[in-house]
C-alpha cells in the first residue's frame, strides 16, 4: 500500500520501478536554479543569478551527463530569492537567499566533485545556513 502524506498518495519505490525509464541519460541529481519574477531581478534590488556563468561552467566541466542543470521560472518561495532546488533519489534540498557569487561557486564545485566521484558528494558546507523546507507550513496544517 502506498504511503499517504497530507491526503495525497505517495508513490513507493516499488511502484516507481513498474514504469520503464527510457531516458538514455540518467543523472545523479537535478539542479534547478530559479530565474523567475524575483530571483535574479536586479531591477527589484535582488542579487544577480549568474546564469551564463553557471551554464558555461556546467558545459565546460562536462557536468551535464551526471547532473542536470535547469534554469527555471518561479519555484514559489520568492521571499527567499535567490532559490535553488536539488532533487535526487534520496529526496530534495532547497536553498534560498543565494546573494553572493561564492554561493554559486560552492554549488558548482559540489556538482563537479559529485560528477567526478560518480556519486553525490556531501552538500556544500557554505550553503548549509541557506537551506530551508518550503513545505513546513503545509505539514503543520495537515497535522
Ligand atoms: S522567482 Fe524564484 S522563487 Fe519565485
Amino acid at each position: 500500500m502506498d504511503a499517504v502524506a497530507g491526503g495525497l498518495p505517495m508513490m513507493t519505490m516499488e511502484k516507481c520501478l513498474d514504469f520503464p525509464l527510457l531516458t538514455k541519460r540518467t543523472v545523479l541529481a537535478h539542479v534547478s536554479v530559479c530565474k523567475g519574477c524575483c530571483c535574479g531581478a536586479v531591477e527589484k534590488g535582488k542579487a544577480e543569478v549568474p546564469i551564463d556563468w553557471m551554464k558555461d561552467e556546467w558545459k565546460k566541466r562536462g557536468l551535464k551527463k551526471r547532473l542536470q542543470l535547469t534554469i527555471t521560472g518561479c519555484l514559489g518561495p520568492c521571499d527567499l530569492s535567490n532559490v535553488v532546488n536539488i532533487n535526487c533519489s534520496a529526496g530534495m534540498v532547497w536553498y534560498g537567499t543565494l546573494r553572493d557569487f561564492s554561493h554559486y561557486v560552492a554549488l558548482l564545485e559540489w556538482a563537479a566533485a559529485s560528477a567526478e566521484a560518480g556519486e553525490l558528494a556531501p552538500l556544500p558546507e557554505g550553503l548549509g545556513s541557506l537551506q530551508f523546507d518550503p513545505f513546513r507550513r503545509a505539514a503543520s496544517i495537515a497535522s
